[in-house]
């Protein structure tokens, strides 16, 4: 039992000072619960607002795709340099260090192969092995204009209504069909449509021309998938288009990891990000840290 004979009283209650009240640095967040915004600042770096996610999770669909042969050798090394992995919890529970503590966002859809109908997913992860595995938001791809465009949707409202109760946030995925124009407007289409349904923020690509209207027209951050592999230059450019027109950071896998040097590239990922370092320039830094390893 605590020994209260001599506590003190108490007199310091710092009467000319108005209680603090913090405003939440995320678009669109300042009404989430504590336990979400919680969850949220191990996403997105409380300085810059900004996020480096690594995207490892092409496996659920893919199979071990180019450079994800072995994520134990050619992932974990890379973790120390990303805000957050994104992944499944066969890749969490299997190779991922217990010890990564920052944010994990888990793949929660899933269903078909390549071999297949990709946008034939369901729900892949329930919200209570989500909270066990201690994650901070959970993914879910939807598919607008595809073939099961609205149990896509579906698949994403069932996710965020569990994910309120118990303050998981929702990444809503916009997956673009080969079928479908990849630009402004249907980007604006399919974000605004994932943020209206209650994603707490959206995955979305990045389009040359108009992409700040895609960004501007989102109420909840937005942050680029990086896409298939191109030279490195231009990949850091393109995180820098997008951040400067709005985006909240990029979701990266194989502009990454099937990089020549992958340590290299995601410490200048970060440096465009979260420094707003100008895209030739960090391409420099991304040569002189390849030249050193
Ligand atoms: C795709 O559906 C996966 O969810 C990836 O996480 C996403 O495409 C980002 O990876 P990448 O930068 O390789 O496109």
């Amino acid at each position: 039992m605590a020994d209260t004979d001599s506590i003190p009283e108490t007199k310091d209650f710092h009467l000319d000072k108005p209680q603090t009240a913090d405003i939440f640095p995320l678009k669109g967040c300042h009404n989430l619960d504590w336990g979400m915004k919680n969850r949220l600042a191990h996403i997105f770096s409380p300085k810059s607002g900004r996020t480096v996610m690594l995207a490892v999770d092409h496996g659920y669909f893919m199979g071990p795709t180019s450079g994800l042969e072995r994520i134990d050798v050619t992932i974990n090394p890379l973790l120390a340099y990303a805000d957050t992995l994104m992944c499944t919890r066969g890749i969490l529970r299997s190779v991922t260090p217990a010890t990564f503590n920052k944010g994990v966002v888990l793949r929660a859809s899933g269903g078909p192969s390549i071999l297949k109908e990709l946008s034939d997913e369901q729900i892949a992860v329930s919200m209570e092995d989500a909270i066990r595995l201690n994650v901070a938001a959970v993914a879910v791809q939807v598919f607008v204009g595809g073939e099961f465009e609205s149990r896509s949707i579906h698949n994403m409202t069932q996710l965020v209504d569990a994910g309120n109760r118990f303050g998981v946030p929702v990444l809503g995925v916009t997956a673009v069909g080969k079928e479908l124009a990849r630009d402004a407007k249907y980007m604006r289409l399919a974000t605004r449509i994932c943020a209206e349904l209650g994603a707490t923020y959206v995955k979305t690509y990045f389009v040359s021309e108009g992409f700040e209207t895609v960004a501007a027209s989102c109420p909840v951050p937005i942050v680029i998938a990086g896409g298939k592999k191109m030279p490195e230059a231009e990949a850091l450019n393109m995180a820098y288009q997008a951040v400067d027109q709005g985006a909240a950071g990029v979701d990266m896998g194989r502009n990454i990891f099937q990089s020549d040097a992958p340590t290299a590239m995601i410490q200048a990922v970060r440096k465009v990000v979260h420094e707003n370092m100008p895209p030739k320039e960090a391409y420099e830094y991304y040569r002189s840290l390849k030249a050193g390893s």
